[in-house]
């Protein structure tokens, strides 16, 4: 009965090997590691003491290896898996020095003693078997099998228990030092597997005989063996007797009451109080009854239930159907009641937190109004897509708000393991429900609005099934009914949650998903728009979190929109408003110094607080140089403009490309230049020119990559320019696709280029004639701003962008 001071003595003090400073950091590290499987467990490779489940005992953690793997176990709140060395003295034990079976171990606490080792109080849950070891962490790691204990006994079982327990008892009386405690808790220790390991556990018997145990799944095999066992050592204790009589009051005896004595308390601890046991129990019951669950689930709940009455508080089972359970009876089944909704009341919400979007809010109080009309019908599957910061997440809390209901918001991004969604089966090592239903608990209502935030970012299926797929059960209204949890293995109706979906991009949505969507598109503002939007909602907003009052301190307008032209460029409005939040802490510092009453900003003022201007009118800078045309491009991010430069150099007709260019891009160039050979003599160029150059084509900002055909427009003038030698004009920017004939094909994206180009002081945008169904897209101050030229085909264009040839501007024609 050593168990409580045996551990890894060995490995104590690092000091002594002198390896402390080396290794002192090491731990910290792990945490940057590449994650662990699922069904991993940290290993920790022990001598000398064979741990069996529900026992405790001291682990002492020396050697390196072992530290990391503890502070790893922390750190993750996973259990460790202690495995007994079969050569205790083996320094640094691989797979081969170890036994593959051995038990998982919670930490209950650790320990640093004065002389500086640590210790982990461990205690153990259940046998596992090694199916791999994996490689690459700072710990020993291995891919396991749990094992679990026999639910149901039967008579035999029961019998050889019983008589276990009569010789334990035996043995015990043989023992006249053994506090009464101990023949007490035996009496109460419950179920067969745990009481042969609780006896194994105390037996003094070598090592390898208890790993020998340990392995010995079946539990009538392992009983018939502690049986053996025990009879010996009844044989043995029996002539020892004598003996033992004779040292009975010495001070050994003292020493081993008090070793006795401190075992029991553990033993008490880790058997908890047996009435505070059965009010929780008792507890669950009616936790079960008033969660209304559906009769399959319900059912289920109390099989569990009458599992966990049988089993022993300590048992490593016990807590993992505790936790099942605690998930059964706060999961949201009751249905709930969905008042009416009011549909000019959504409407004023709307209109009150959000500006303008006048389409979006009439779709979206339509979708409503549909919802209100036929709340049983299968509707459609909103998606909100637009570049950051436009109020797609926003406008998703005040359709909850509107509608009474619940917000919550789950992000999928990054998501590439089907188990995040559906959840792992309860037989892994910590599985919990996929994060669907873990935002319904959060939402604590079925009845309630769940955004799925980043579609587009949905990792592709791989090695663990296909995330998209278990995303469309969700969403589905004919199989969402029985949404199936892996985790939660009975059906939960997903039917009354309203899904919104978000997106940046939508080519990156996995095809059936966006089929069932109805996407509506938030292309950004225009610098009025935003204009009113920090008036009215993102000033106040700002004030109200730096504490200031409206009458402490005013932006004015002039100071608003330099913020929207110099001081950030994006679709949304989401940097604006952390502008402005610098402006106004700048403004509390001063009134809280007490230097003034009140405050207000103009436009001068901000060099000061924001310091220099971020963004200048880039269009400018560019002026003056033929071979530079303005492009304009969609990005996941709203619209940019880009620009095309081309030069030649003495050759023979090559054509260079660079700037991270896509392949669609790449032929565009090659369309561009071939269009530009076909059309030489109508622009004046001299045939041996084309001939004689290489002609080079760059488009700056190479870190991202480009590509599309809406280029070749911009190309083609930028090549135009250069062997003409008329300047490109820097207040025109130009999108469209060519065709070899020098027709203009439409593009996408409209509004996002033209308000691209409008914040990048552009006063003229080109576009293909037969984009010109968009018109009623582009906002009306933009147009009202901007001149907006339609093209059929490239002479169009460059009539438009270049400067007229002027007779004494040396023409590289001439
Ligand atoms: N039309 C608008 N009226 C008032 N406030 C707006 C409007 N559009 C956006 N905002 C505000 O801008 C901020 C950013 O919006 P939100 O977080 O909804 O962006 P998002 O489109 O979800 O962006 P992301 O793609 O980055 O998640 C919010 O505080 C929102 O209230
Ligand atoms: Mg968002």
């Amino acid at each position: 009965m050593n168990e409580s001071t045996m551990n890894d003595q060995s490995a104590l003090s690092p000091d002594a090997r002198g390896d402390a400073t080396a290794t002192e950091d090491r731990p910290e590290a792990a945490g940057t590691g590449k994650p662990l499987p699922a069904d991993a467990l940290i290993i920790v490779p022990v001598r000398n003491v064979v741990l069996f489940p529900g026992m405790v005992f001291p682990l002492t953690v020396g050697r390196e290896r072992s530290r990391a793997a503890a502070y790893e176990a922390a750190r993750q709140q996973r259990p460790l898996g202690v495995l007994l060395q079969s050569k205790p003295e083996t320094e640094q034990p691989g797979p081969d020095d170890l036994h593959w079976v051995g038990t998982t171990a919670n930490v209950l606490r650790y320990i640093t003693a004065p002389d500086g080792a640590h210790h982990a109080i461990c205690q153990g849950v259940q046998r596992f078997r090694v199916l791999q070891f994996l490689e690459g962490y700072p710990f020993m790691a291995a891919r396991v099998e749990l094992v679990p204990e026999p639910a149901q006994t039967d008579p035999d079982i029961e019998g050889r228990a019983h008589g276990l327990k009569a010789r334990a008892a035996e043995i015990l009386a043989l023992l006249p030092q053994v506090p009464d405690e101990v023949a007490t808790s035996l009496q109460g220790i419950e179920g067969p597997a745990r009481l042969a390991d609780f006896i194994a556990g105390l037996m003094d018997i070598g090592a390898d005989e208890k790993q020998s145990l340990l392995e010995t799944f079946d539990l009538k095999a392992r009983l018939d063996k502690l049986l053996e066992l025990l009879a010996h050592r009844i044989e043995v204790l029996k002539v020892s007797r004598d003996v033992a009589e004779r040292t009975k009051g010495s001070l050994d005896d003292l020493q081993r009451k008090h070793l006795l004595r401190e075992q029991m308390r553990t033993i008490q601890k880790e058997l908890g109080e047996g009435e505070e046991g059965a009010a929780e129990l008792a507890e669950l019951d009616k936790a079960i009854t008033a969660a209304k669950m559906p009769e399959e689930v319900e059912k289920q709940a109390r099989k569990e239930l009458k599992r966990l009455e049988r089993m022993p508080e300590g048992a490593g089972e016990y807590s993992m159907i505790r936790t099942y359970l605690d998930w059964l009876i706060e999961l949201p089944w009751a249905a709930a009641t969905e008042a009416p909704i009011d549909i000019a009341e959504a409407r004023r919400i709307l209109d009150e937190d959000h500006y303008g979007l006048e389409k979006i809010k009439k779709r979206i109080l339509e979708y409503l109004a549909v919802r209100k009309l036929n709340p049983s019908g299968k509707s459609p599957i909103l998606c909100f897509a637009g570049p950051p910061g436009v109020g797609k997440t926003s406008l998703g809390q005040s359709i909850a708000k509107a509608t009474g209901r619940k917000f919550e918001r789950l992000s999928l991004g990054g998501v590439h393991d089907e188990a995040e969604i559906r959840g792992h089966r309860r037989t892994y090592i910590g599985s919990l429900p996929g994060n669907v239903i873990q935002s319904l608990r959060k939402a604590g209502t079925r009845h309630c609005v769940l955004m799925l935030d980043e579609v587009d970012k949905l990792g592709a299926g791989g090695f663990h099934g296909d995330p998209a797929s278990a995303l469309l059960e969700v969403l589905d209204p004919e199989q969402n009914s029985t949404f199936r949890d892996n985790y939660l293995g009975v059906p939960f109706d997903l039917s009354g949650v309203m899904f919104i979906c978000t997106a940046n991009v939508l080519d990156t949505i996995p095809g059936p998903l966006r089929d069932r969507m109805e996407i509506i598109t938030l292309p950004g503002y225009t610098a009025q728009e935003k204009l009113q939007i920090a008036r009215r909602y993102l000033v106040a907003r700002q004030l109200r979190a730096t504490g200031l009052s409206p009458a402490q301190s005013e932006i004015g307008d002039d100071a608003l929109m330099a913020i929207i032209d110099d001081y950030t460029r994006e679709a949304g409005v989401r940097n604006l408003e952390r502008e402005i939040g610098n402006v106004l802490r700048n403004v509390a510092v001063r009134i809280a110094e007490g230097g003034t009453e009140r405050v207000t900003i103009g436009r001068d003022d901000l060099a000061a607080i924001l310091g220099p201007r971020k963004f200048e009118a880039e269009v400018a800078m560019r002026g003056g140089v033929s071979g530079v045309a303005t492009g304009l491009a969609w990005t996941p991010v709203g619209g940019d403009i880009l620009f095309i430069e081309a030069t030649r150099m003495p050759g023979n007709g090559k054509l260079i490309l660079t700037g991270q260019l896509g392949d669609v891009m790449k032929e565009s160039a090659q369309a561009a230049l071939s269009l530009l050979k076909g059309r030489a003599e109508r622009l004046g160029i001299a045939a041996e020119a084309l001939e004689k150059s290489d002609v080079h084509v760059h488009v700056p900002a190479g870190a991202t990559p480009k590509d599309g055909p809406s280029a070749g427009v911009a190309m083609f003038v930028a090549l135009a320019s250069l062997f003409t030698g008329r300047i490109v004009r820097n207040d025109v920017a130009m999108t469209g696709e060519i065709s070899l004939r020098g027709l203009v094909l439409p593009i996408g994206g409209v509004k996002e280029k033209v308000l691209a180009a409008l914040r990048a002081g552009i006063t003229t945008v080109m576009l293909p004639a037969r984009n010109q169904r968009d018109l009623e897209d582009i906002p009306a101050d933009a147009r009202g701003k901007l001149e907006i030229v339609w093209v059929d085909n490239v002479d169009d264009a460059v009539a438009v962008a270049l400067s007229p040839a002027q007779a004494g501007v040396e023409s590289v024609a001439s």
